[in-house]
């Protein structure tokens, strides 16, 4: 079955929407909590070890049942189902979306064409352990007998965000093997990580689901022929291993057939962390700890499909922003973990958010009347604060910010957590109440600031407050409540993309870049500049003049 096919703006409640946006617009989130002190008891879910707290968004009752109206009449139950059976709902793709079934159990049954793919995911996944086991008690070595000290994941976009993200995540639980990530096209990048190898003792994996992407291999072709400096074509065969669905491809590239970890093309790159594309994860942490990423994932997964819509995490987050997006006009989130550890997790996730749910056209094949796609930034508190955090609480725009802090951090270091979680905790406070003209007055007669300057400094001292947060309390960073995390992302990205009747597994607006660079390419190598905007000629003539 297909994903069905309705305009949101066509629904009857969307209308319903729009009125009570008018009703609720101009009434502050102070005010509700004035006249309501059950608001947390009401808008909060608690699931496993995760708090989350809704309560301090622009929203009653009656938002969140008009909310889940939506989506139920945009038929959101029929979509989950489709999605964790495999039906073909990359429709521009002719794909199945089933990253899910990375996760799933070893009795489960999810087919695809027909086929139970449960076998396949399990039999890569024993090789995974055999492998990593192998690298990391040193059974396996490199070219000179040596011991593997160092791992460098190559590749790009989903074949990098997330491994990447994940094994700075999961530093605490790491072992000997230090892990690089080779992305960029950039020469620069990939001989500032080749200065710190030894080729005797490290292992390349290249990872690339397509074994097309040109950063990828030119990468991998720099670092084969650094590595053959040193060694001989037949050394290439114990330190390069592939992650890709494109046997033929890697096979070309001179890596051995029985050194690819394949994938599918059922899983989309800016999915793949759980499939093959986590070697780098496994070989950082071992597979176990991986596997337990796998296992918190899964749990998200049967949260997401058994929930109802009320106590469905997933489903209010997407909600909230969707309630956001289109009826108050915010164009970005923000996402802020409070921990160092999740530094990655917003350059992370944009590519999942905005690379899946950056379209225009409908699932009908129209242009879409409404907005689409948030904007999603963020760095972790409290660097944050000191950062970009005045123009959250005093700016313009409305930013919903989600908060994602830890009851127990990992060192035990009690100091330091209270005083991150104060901050994690005041902020939220901060957003929500402001400062009022009547508590800045009582500062400026605390602190003896009177007369014409204490007029003067007045507005700048206000906040106005009302500016919407999600507070996640997690109990601790693990490789399971991570794994949960990063599920419960990827489910708000489908929600959103159902109610926005958008296909959110395909990336087209990508392509048109790579081909032109491909062109413009062969411009630079046979310096001659074809036709062109003026603007773009006259940059290429200067660079081709100057380089
Ligand atoms: O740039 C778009 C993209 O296709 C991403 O979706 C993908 O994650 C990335 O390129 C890398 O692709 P591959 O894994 O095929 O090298």
């Amino acid at each position: 079955m297909t994903l069905p096919n309705t305009n949101p703006t066509a629904t009857a409640v969307w209308e319903k929407l729009n009125q009570h946006y008018q009703n609720i617009k101009n009434v502050s989130m102070q005010e509700m909590f004035r006249n309501d002190t059950s608001r947390a008891e009401k808008f909060h879910i608690q699931w496993n070890d995760f708090l989350i707290d809704y309560s301090k968004n622009r929203i009653s009752s009656e938002t969140m049942e008009l909310l889940q109206q939506l989506a139920k009449e945009v038929n959101l139950r029929q979509a989950i189902s489709s999605y964790f059976e495999g039906d073909a709902i990359n429709q521009t793709e002719n794909r199945a979306v089933l990253h899910t079934a990375l996760r799933s159990p070893e009795t489960a049954t999810v087919l695809v064409d027909g086929k139970n793919v449960i076998p396949d995911v399990f039999e890569v996944k024993n090789n995974i352990k055999k492998f990593t086991e192998e690298i990391i008690s040193g059974t396996r070595k490199g070219f000179t007998g040596k011991t593997f000290t160092d791992v460098v994941n190559i590749g790009i976009g989903g074949s990098d965000l997330g491994p990447a993200m994940v094994v700075e995540a999961l530093q605490f639980y790491k072992n000997h093997l230090t892990v690089h990530f080779v992305s960029n096209v950039d020469g620069d990048h990939v001989n500032e990580i080749i200065k710190k190898l030894n080729p005797e003792t490290t292992l390349f994996v290249v990872a690339s689901k397509t074994f097309t992407t040109q950063e990828t291999l030119s990468n991998a072709e720099t670092i084969r022929a650094w590595f053959l400096q040193s060694a001989s074509q037949d050394d290439v065969a114990k330190h390069f291993v592939a992650v890709s669905t494109n046997i033929q491809k890697v096979t070309e590239f001179g890596i051995n057939p029985a050194n690819v970890f394949p994938m599918w093309d059922w899983v989309g790159g800016r999915f793949s962390l759980w499939s093959a594309v986590g070697l780098s994860i496994a070989l950082a942490v071992g597979f176990d700890n991986f596997d337990e990423l796998l296992k918190g994932a899964n749990e998200m997964d049967n949260h997401f499909k058994t929930a109802e819509f009320e106590e469905n995490i997933p489903v209010v987050l997407a909600l909230l922003s969707i309630w956001y997006n289109n009826f108050f006009g915010a164009e970005s989130e923000a996402l802020i973990p409070y921990t160092q550890y999740l530094q990655k997790l917003a350059p992370y996730l944009q590519q999942g958010i905005m690379e899946s749910n950056g379209k225009s056209i409908g699932r009908d094949g129209k242009p879409v009347n409404y907005q689409t796609g948030t904007i999603i930034w963020g760095e972790p508190g409290t660097n944050s604060q000191h950062a970009f955090f005045q123009l959250i609480h005093q700016g313009t725009k409305l930013i919903p910010t989600d908060f994602i802090g830890f009851v127990k951090p990992l060192y035990g270091n009690k100091d330091h957590h209270d005083k991150l979680m104060s901050n994690f905790f005041a902020q939220t406070e901060a957003l929500l109440n402001g400062k009022t003209e009547a508590q800045v007055k009582a500062e400026f007669e605390k602190q003896k600031v009177t007369g014409e300057k204490a007029a003067f400094l007045l507005p700048f001292k206000v906040f106005s407050g009302n500016k919407p947060t999600n507070t996640f309390l997690i109990d601790k960073l693990t490789p399971k409540s991570l794994g949960s995390l990063v599920a419960l992302y990827e489910h708000k990205i489908f929600v959103q993309g159902v109610i926005w009747n958008i296909f959110s597994y395909d990336q087209w607006g990508v392509e048109l870049g790579k081909q032109l660079a491909n062109s413009i390419l062969d411009e630079i190598n046979s310096k001659s500049v074809n036709q062109h905007d003026s603007s773009t000629e006259f940059l290429l003539k200067h660079f081709l003049k100057n380089s």
